[in-house]
């Protein structure tokens, strides 16, 4: 083990008070699907589907942390982690996603942040990560505009009754692939593949935001995007163009919208669709001041407007259509870099960049990486998994969060994807991404090297920080 100094030296030490955690969200561990009056979400229905899902997995059991989160609490306190972000199942709460809230639901998250902050774990709530209650598809789902103003509903009663427990809450995970991975590509749930209803879903999910934000008021309260560097190819034309043309649809569109209160006027000429959809105030809700951005960071792409490449970056293995509405024609190159289980360039410095982009082109805003990580091909040896590429994977994204601070980046805390194996969508149990390895059969956890690591790293960062912190 390198001493404290190496470390420090290596650029892994970080301000007093930085948020060292993990995260996962509820339809990936909790199973439990059908207990204490639970309603059927959008990824019950999708999974239940032939061809949706490799293996044709689901999470009714996943990791069953509904029941385990006793002992998953206790793996986060061995870590020494100070945050756990997670997720708030929606269809748990308020199984038809209007309506009557579910009690026996709220429950469960009262005893997990009751758990959490009993060993001094600050909970970071997540009020959506995909999950939409089936009769709210059935009603149309975000296409339909009516399903923000429910999640504006649902927001307050969680908010409500959780606003002891928690102190930071973020709205919608990674609203991109909530609308265009469900409605343009079809590889996640609801699996439509609509790419105008994808346009009107993106709007309808930061509607959503915003008005949650408003409705839980007095709470500090974040917004997450997922975020990449987008590069030309090349210097022609055409893959500048790509290049303007992806960014704007995964980075701008979102950006400008929670940050600003505006959609970018090239992005919006690239978009196939009448904006009819966009009402009066509707800008100015999404555009409600927020706390804290969260930024979940996986990759880099290298785009070209010339034909030759993939049709895009992290399509799942299933059939699917393009997610880049009114850019179909976009290719997606190999960028050198080495990948990971999932065929994911990675590149380190890109977070920096990514960061340092925001601070940069928007309003001052704290930052935290809410999501960071990867797959690879574990093995089980004796016990233990030497996992050392996610150990390096993780290392070298934090001393880029490190250079991203030294730029002057507001950057306040790192959530590491995941705290445990679970089901990854349309890869089903395939992709582990966890620190700690689960087995799917005995249920049973085990400390991968790199959640030794990533212990040891935070140890040494928190062991000056007061104790009653
Ligand atoms: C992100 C999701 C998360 C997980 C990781 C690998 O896009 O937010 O649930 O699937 O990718």
């Amino acid at each position: 083990m390198t001493t404290y100094e190496e470390q420090t030296r290596a650029g892994l030490r970080f301000p007093t008070g930085f948020t060292w955690g993990a995260a996962t969200s509820a339809y990936q561990i909790e199973g439990a699907v059908a207990e204490d009056g639970r309603g059927t979400s959008i990824w019950d229905t999708f999974t239940k589907t032939p061809g949706r899902v490799v293996g044709g997995e689901n999470a009714d059991v996943a990791i069953d942390h509904y029941h385990r989160y006793r002992e998953d609490v206790a793996i986060m306190a061995e870590l020494g982690l100070s945050a756990y972000r997670f997720s708030v199942s929606w269809p748990r709460v308020q199984p038809d996603g209007s309506g009557a809230i579910n009690a026996k639901g709220l429950d469960f998250y009262k005893r997990l942040t009751d758990e959490l902050r009993g060993h001094g774990i600050d909970p970071w709530l997540t009020l959506y990560h995909w999950d939409l209650p089936q009769a709210l598809e059935d009603a149309g789902g975000w296409p339909n505009r009516d399903t923000a103003y429910r999640f504006a509903d649902y927001a307050a009663a969680v908010h409500e009754a959780l606003k002891d427990h928690v102190h930071t809450f973020s709205t919608v995970n990674e609203p991109w692939c909530a609308a265009f991975l469900g409605y343009a590509s079809g590889e996640h749930a609801p699996g439509r593949r609509e790419p105008g209803n994808a346009i009107r879903g993106a709007h309808h999910l930061l509607l959503a935001h915003g008005l949650a934000v408003q409705a839980m008021n007095a709470a500090r309260v974040g917004g997450c995007v997922n975020l990449y560097p987008v590069a030309p190819a090349t210097n022609s034309e055409a893959d500048v163009d790509a290049a303007r043309r992806i960014d704007g649809l995964q980075n701008r569109f979102f950006l400008d919208a929670l940050l600003t209160g505006a959609y970018p006027e090239d992005v919006i000429a690239d978009l196939p669709v009448d904006f009819g959809f966009v009402q009066p105030g509707d800008m100015k809700t999404i555009g409600s001041p927020i706390d804290v951005l969260l930024v979940n960071y996986y990759s880099r792409y290298l785009v070209s407007g010339a034909p030759g490449g993939r049709a895009s970056a992290s399509a799942a293995p299933t059939e699917t259509a393009s997610p880049w509405v009114g850019s179909e024609h976009v290719s997606f190159l190999p960028g050198g870099h080495p990948v990971t289980a999932m065929g994911w360039e990675v590149d380190a410095s890109g977070l920096t960049e990514i960061l340092a982009r925001v601070a940069r082109e928007y309003p001052p805003i704290p930052m935290v990486v809410s999501e960071n990580g990867a797959a690879y091909e574990d093995v089980l040896v004796d016990g233990r998994v030497h996992d050392t590429e996610r150990r390096d994977f993780v290392e070298a994204h934090l001393r880029a969060c490190r250079d991203a601070i030294d730029a002057g980046v507001p950057l306040e805390g790192y959530f590491a994807w995941s705290l445990m194996d679970n089901f990854e969508w349309a890869w089903g149990y395939d992709k582990r991404f966890g620190l700690v390895r689960v087995d799917y059969e005995t249920q049973e956890r085990v400390l991968k090297d790199s959640a030794r690591w990533y212990a040891e790293i935070i140890r040494q960062n928190r062991r000056h920080e007061p104790t009653d912190s």
